[in-house]
């Protein structure tokens, strides 16, 4: 078995953070989700991995090449414009031979891992398997949407509908043999142009190819948008087993339970509350760090309240006289006030897209 992971595309939905940045290198709690996507597929025993990779290419291949930990084999398929996840399965046809694979899109994050969705596909003569999700039916027409039969099997999938009819939202994790290819050429772009791996495996159903569909139970995000991003990363917060490193200088702080602190970070005269999370040379003074909290490395905080938030590495955070909450700040970004004085007013340099809210 084999896995392709798809990290080509824009990530529009993420402007202004997506500006400098492939969206799958994001992280969540301190790890780009698509570093989470390899760990899955290896974790559930496949290590030859093909990812697709668009416009962000140099960028993903830096970070992979950098993390020789994976234990995985890597080939980097480039996909010239993102013309759709059906395409992107089509110019894999070579790496993938006549192996059966699983696809994972490089921005999903989703509960519990593959291994046992794996298991299942390598023992049954299915020619597909696909992942759905129950979501409330207003969020429905955001993804792909299954329509099942009375007896479980899949009738009917459509891609984003405006008016969907069921609440079953395909996740962006498929297992296929080697007849989607055929499904794949087969099929023509949709209305956005895109060549729609719901219209490929739709193909498969019509061509009476065995598609079977598993409902997943625990939670699921596609980290589309900011909400999902920090929603993702309260999840994944929740579950990971908090540890400090040996190499990190706490004086005269608080840190509960469930906070994890990675190599070289300083928090002095500061409080933290888990679930959150340090990253690595971070430095922490003088400020209270609330819960679902995820600072990477390199970042520098002094005199702030901070909760619920991200804030991506070498950013500085200093003397803010109100909490910062509910806020995903990208790299290298600056906040904070001079020392308080008059007359007081708001100085900014945000980049296109920048979204700030301030209380009256
Ligand atoms: O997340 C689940 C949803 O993913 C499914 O419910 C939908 O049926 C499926 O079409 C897909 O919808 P999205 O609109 O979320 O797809 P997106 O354009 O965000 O692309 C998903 C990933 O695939 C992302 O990591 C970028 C990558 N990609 C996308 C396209 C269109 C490629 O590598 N190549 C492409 O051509």
């Amino acid at each position: 078995m084999k896995g392709l992971i798809l990290s080509g595309g824009k990530g529009t939905r993420l402007y202004p953070l997506t500006y400098t940045r492939a969206k799958q290198l994001i992280p969540v709690a301190n790890k780009p989700v698509l570093v989470r996507v390899i760990e899955s597929i290896r974790d559930a025993g496949v290590t030859d991995i093909g990812i697709v990779v668009g416009d962000t290419a140099q960028e993903i291949k830096d970070v992979l090449n950098s993390r020789t930990d994976l234990g995985v084999n890597l080939t980097y398929i480039p996909q010239d414009r993102p013309a759709g996840l059906a395409h992107a399965v089509k110019i894999s046809r070579e790496f993938i031979g006549d192996e059966r694979f699983v696809m994972f899109l490089g921005d999903n994050v989703i509960e519990g891992g593959i291994t046992s969705l794996i298991q299942d596909f390598a023992t049954n003569d299915w020619n597909s398997q696909i992942v759905l999700k129950e979501v409330p039916i207003a969020e429905a027409k955001s993804y792909g949407v299954a329509v099942l039969n009375p007896d479980g099997s899949v009738n009917q999938l459509i891609e984003k509908p405006p008016q969907p009819p069921s609440n079953l939202a395909l996740v962006g994790i498929y297992m296929f043999d080697h007849h989607v290819f055929e499904a794949v050429d087969s099929i023509q772009p949709s209305k956005r142009n895109e060549l729609e791996i719901t219209d490929a495996i739709q193909w498969l159903i019509d061509n009476e190819y065995r598609v079977y569909p598993h409902v997943h139970q625990g939670w699921w995000i596609d980290t589309g948008k900011h909400v999902d991003m920090l929603q993702a990363n309260d999840y994944v917060l929740d579950e990971i087993e908090p540890s400090v490193s040996a190499d990190a200088i706490i004086e005269n702080s608080e840190l509960d339970r469930r906070v994890s602190v990675e190599a070289g970070a300083q928090i002095i005269n500061s409080v933290i509350r888990g679930p959150s999370i340090i990253g690595s040379n971070a430095v922490i003074k003088d400020t209270y760090i609330g819960p679902y909290t995820s600072i990477y490395h390199g970042v520098e905080i002094e005199g702030c309240e901070i909760e619920h938030s991200i804030i991506l590495e070498n950013s500085k955070v200093k003397n803010l006289d109100m909490r910062l909450q509910d806020s995903l700040i990208g790299r290298d970004a600056e906040v904070g006030s001079d020392q308080i004085g008059k007359p007081r007013a708001l100085k900014l340099y945000l980049g296109d897209y920048s979204k700030v809210w301030v209380p009256k």
